[in-house]
């Protein structure tokens, strides 16, 4: 899929938010080495901390089916800033998916490109467990 449509996927992505808390609806589409992609979207109730974010529910998707090589993501939310990655996700993507690109989409469609290595310096993982 080209990058127009990815971003599209994103946006579209964003459509099954459940987020009647924030109202801050964010969609996320993570794509596999194979070319195959998995959606996500944020999910919220009204145990606020039960929060799951949209990229976390696409790469628990993916994995949970037994995915485990990844190229990219997009990412695409309500604001008219791009939509970056929290914390929590940027460790998670780091940890399942490695240094894959991060597209970072705003609701005009527009992008910036990053990765997780720029997302995550010096981020934490298996390999230093002892
Ligand atoms: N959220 C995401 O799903 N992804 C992000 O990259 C940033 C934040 C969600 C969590 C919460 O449902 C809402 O956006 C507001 O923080």
């Amino acid at each position: 899929m080209s990058i127009e449509t990815l971003i599209k996927e994103a946006l579209t992505a964003r459509e099954f938010a459940r987020a009647s808390f924030s109202n801050f609806r964010v969609g996320a589409i993570l794509v596999t080495q194979n070319d195959k992609i998995y959606r996500g979207c944020n999910i919220e109730t009204s145990s606020y901390g039960l929060t799951v974010c949209a990229e976390r529910v696409a790469i628990f998707k993916a994995v949970s089916v037994g995915e485990k090589e990844f190229k990219s993501i997009f990412i695409a939310s309500d604001s008219e800033k791009f939509t970056t990655p929290c914390g929590a996700c940027r460790q998670v993507l780091w940890e399942l998916a490695g240094n894959i690109d991060v597209f970072m989409i705003n609701r005009l469609g527009e992008y910036q490109k990053s990765s997780m290595k720029e997302l995550l310096p010096f981020g934490f993982d298996k390999s230093f467990l002892i």
